[in-house]
């Protein structure tokens, strides 16, 4: 069993495929990279509004063609929640958490920014009870610059995603040793592909699953695996404990 839980599959409801054969082909490209289940996560931000009736209409139509095409992955609700739309934890009964379970929120940080509120944020989704993954925060400039404040979010009771292409090196040197980093750190959860297009911004599971089989062991990676079928089945995965970039010493 091989879980991506953050991805763009569904046709035409964002920046993924812009039709059910592109579609399908994305679909193609998942299995041949060994991945049978895969949590779609469309945007919500404010460029797509996608809300919890478009995501299922759109995961059930995806189902009927992967069945009409002999296909055999199983695709699970989700969606990306931009951390603007998410400010709003009072409606968070309106997102769709990962796997529809009601635990893990797949929340999306501004790349230019770390937003004053996000702390706060994280404590009051929390409180409510939900579990939220930060993706992606290789993209992030001032988590990128301060590895210390990633740290300090996952300390928080943050989760940590980074995308499959900076694991393997293909977005660049930097965010491939930041990756690393964060890895050894024990700061990373899980490891998903973001795959939008089959050609342009394809599935890269295996292969990044095979670079951190080399790189760090198979411990690591069947830890990524297990946190990866946590969420599908919505139950609490069982943290590495956090180690810090810096040791702060106490000022009396
Ligand atoms: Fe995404």
């Amino acid at each position: 069993m091989i879980v991506d839980i953050h991805n763009h599959i569904l046709p035409g409801i964002d920046d993924g495929p812009k039709s059910m054969e592109e579609a399908l082909l994305l679909v193609k490209n998942a299995e041949a990279n060994g991945v049978t289940h895969i949590i779609a996560t469309p945007h919500l931000n404010d460029k797509y509004y996608t809300n919890a009736l478009v995501i299922k209409e759109a995961v059930d139509e995806l189902r009927r063609a992967i069945s009409l095409n002999q296909l055999t992955i199983e695709v699970l609700l989700g969606q990306e929640i931009h951390f603007y739309n998410a400010m709003n934890v009072d409606k968070t009964n309106e997102f769709v958490t990962l796997g529809d379970n009601g635990n893990y929120l797949l929340l999306e940080l501004p790349n230019d920014h770390l937003p004053h509120y996000t702390f706060e944020l994280l404590f009051r989704l929390l409180q409510k009870g939900y579990l939220p993954i930060i993706p992606h925060p290789e993209r992030n400039v001032v988590l990128r610059k301060k590895k210390q404040k990633v740290y300090e979010l996952v300390e928080k009771g943050a989760l940590i995603q980074v995308t499959a292409s900076s694991v393997i090196g293909i977005d660049g040197y930097a965010a491939k040793r930041f990756t690393n980093d964060l890895i050894k750190h024990n700061l990373v959860h899980f490891i998903a592909s973001d795959a939008h297009h089959h050609e342009a911004y394809p599935f890269l599971l295996v292969q990044a699953y095979q670079e951190v089989r080399k790189k760090f062991s198979d411990r690591q990676l069947s830890y990524f695996m297990k946190n990866a079928k946590h969420v599908i089945n919505g139950t609490a995965l069982h943290a590495l404990p956090p180690i810090p970039f810096k040791k702060w010493k106490k000022s009396y």
